[in-house]
């Protein structure tokens, strides 16, 4: 008796007619007095299996009760089947009932919206449309590995909790041990962080690129892709306190040569789910997004686009689209500039590249005009940006000129200036939204829901 997923059984020929065990939960079950068809789901894809299950069977009159989601473990013989949803079959021997559930299970046939169910985070992995999220996030962090390993980078792990804002930009979440009823204050009554668990103050990282920086100028090529925390106060469809970011950081290598870096990156991932999750696409094509198939083929076979952030701005100005942000050259793009690029103007991802310094982070590479910096962003349609990098500034006077402009407290940055100074390098990388390409690749417009459990302003649950 061999245990099998049902991802195995469909894809074998050579299981027909032997005596297979599977295990799952039902899906859904029509009963009859002779038997009955019972639908069962075990997770290991889209697909579901067929069991029919004989009047004979001993503890027919239970099996034939069992509600939706109940837990049981199946043993027949695989069959080739002749039904137009399915290629095999199962004819029950024996089914044993692990969980019975009852009819207050939350999760009917009936179709429940996507709010509702993120509610019930707990149990939305057992419906086909989350299902299938998860499966395909899978299949992106896999591809992301293979995809930088294939390209001789090391994959590196960077601190997660930090005495440094990466950003510069205070969304920072504080992690203390400090009793919050009993505050030590200093001479100056300022809170003494002297006193707490690392000595200094301390935060969750909102990147790892620093110290990915520091990797590269030894390994020449490495990857972070971990969780990042952001305490930005935004309530939108695109934004998490908690969230997953891929970062390469690349020795030798200038804006354009990351940017190629960044698109081959993207197609390499959209071949990996069309290739690696045919059921999980054609669901979400007919479900979630009409064209989404498509829109990815295409993007595995695009050229990059490139333009500068000045270009751009006059696109913007003189396309006759009325925006609720006005455009000029200086101000940082909002969604709605971004989305007339990618969505109306282009119609698919777009790199932007040499921003105004004044809106871009302290550690960008400054351009010889003095007022932009090589910096990218790529830009995609539904979702606006995925990806934000750059070249880095390789000059030690420039780099602590630009911290002192941006009134850093340099000193706890000093071993970042020194990488400048010792064995220093042109280098470039960039962060890559993981839950936005999961987005973009299953046609979800919210990102609460293509990670399992979210983090967002006010709401922590699970
Ligand atoms: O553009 P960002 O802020 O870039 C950095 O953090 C750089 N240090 C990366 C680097 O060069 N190594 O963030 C990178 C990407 C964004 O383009 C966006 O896709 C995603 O991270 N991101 C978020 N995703 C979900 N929720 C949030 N709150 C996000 N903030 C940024
Ligand atoms: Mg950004």
């Amino acid at each position: 008796m061999k245990t099998v997923f049902i991802k195995e059984l469909v894809a074998n020929d050579n299981l027909i007619d032997q005596e297979v065990t599977v295990k799952g939960w039902v899906r859904s079950l029509r009963k009859s007095k002779a038997f009955s068809f019972m639908v069962v789901n075990d997770g290991s894809s889209q697909l579901n299996l067929q069991i029919i299950v004989d009047g004979s069977t001993p503890n027919y009159e239970e099996v034939s009760k069992l509600l939706v989601g109940s837990t049981v473990i199946v043993n027949g013989v695989a069959k080739a089947s002749q039904g137009k949803n399915q290629s095999v079959e199962i004819q029950s021997k024996s089914v044993e009932i692990v969980c019975a559930n009852t009819d207050d299970y939350p999760l009917q046939k009936k179709a429940t919206s996507f709010e509702f169910l993120r509610e019930i985070a707990h149990l939305r992995p057992r419906t086909n449309s989350f299902g299938a999220v998860f499966r395909v996030r899978h299949t992106l962090a896999k591809a992301t590995h293979d995809f930088f390993h294939n390209n001789n980078f090391y994959y590196v792990n960077t601190p997660i909790i930090t005495g440094l804002d990466a950003e510069g930009a205070g969304e920072m979440f504080r992690v203390s041990t400090i009793d919050l009823n009993n505050i030590p204050h200093t001479d100056k009554k300022e809170v003494d962080f002297a006193q707490d668990y690392f000595g200094k103050e301390t935060s969750l990282c909102v990147s790892g690129q620093l110290e990915a920086e520091a990797l590269a100028l030894a390994l020449g090529r490495v990857y972070t892709f971990g969780p990042t925390f952001r305490s930005e106060n935004s309530y939108t469809s695109r934004h998490l306190a908690e969230f997953w970011m891929v970062e390469p950081e690349v020795s030798f290598c200038n804006l354009d040569q990351v940017a190629t870096l960044a698109h081959d990156y993207l197609k390499f991932m959209a071949k990996s789910v069309l290739d690696s999750n045919p059921n999980e696409m054609d669901f979400f094509n007919q479900r979630i997004e009409k064209g989404l198939i498509e829109k990815l083929q295409s993007l595995v076979n695009s050229e990059i686009t490139k333009i500068t952030y000045t270009e751009a701005v006059k696109l913007l100005e003189n396309s006759k689209k009325k925006f609720e942000f006005p455009v000029k050259w200086g101000i940082d793009l909002q969604t709605e500039h971004e989305r007339h690029l990618t969505d109306d103007i282009y119609k698919g991802p777009v790199i932007v590249t040499d921003y105004p310094k004044k809106i871009k982070a302290f550690y960008m590479k400054e351009n010889d005009d003095g007022e932009t910096v090589r910096a990218m962003d790529l830009l995609i349609p539904g979702v606006g940006e995925l990806i934000g990098g750059s070249q880095r500034e390789d000059s030690y006077d420039k780099l602590l000129n630009r911290m002192n402009e941006n009134k850093m407290n340099v000193a706890p940055y000093q071993w970042y200036l020194d990488l400048r100074k010792y064995g220093g390098a042109e280098h470039s990388g960039f962060g890559l939204g993981f839950e936005r390409f999961i987005m973009y690749a299953t046609g979800m417009t919210n990102i609460r829901d293509v990670i399992p459990f979210a983090r967002t302003p006010k709401s922590a649950e699970f």
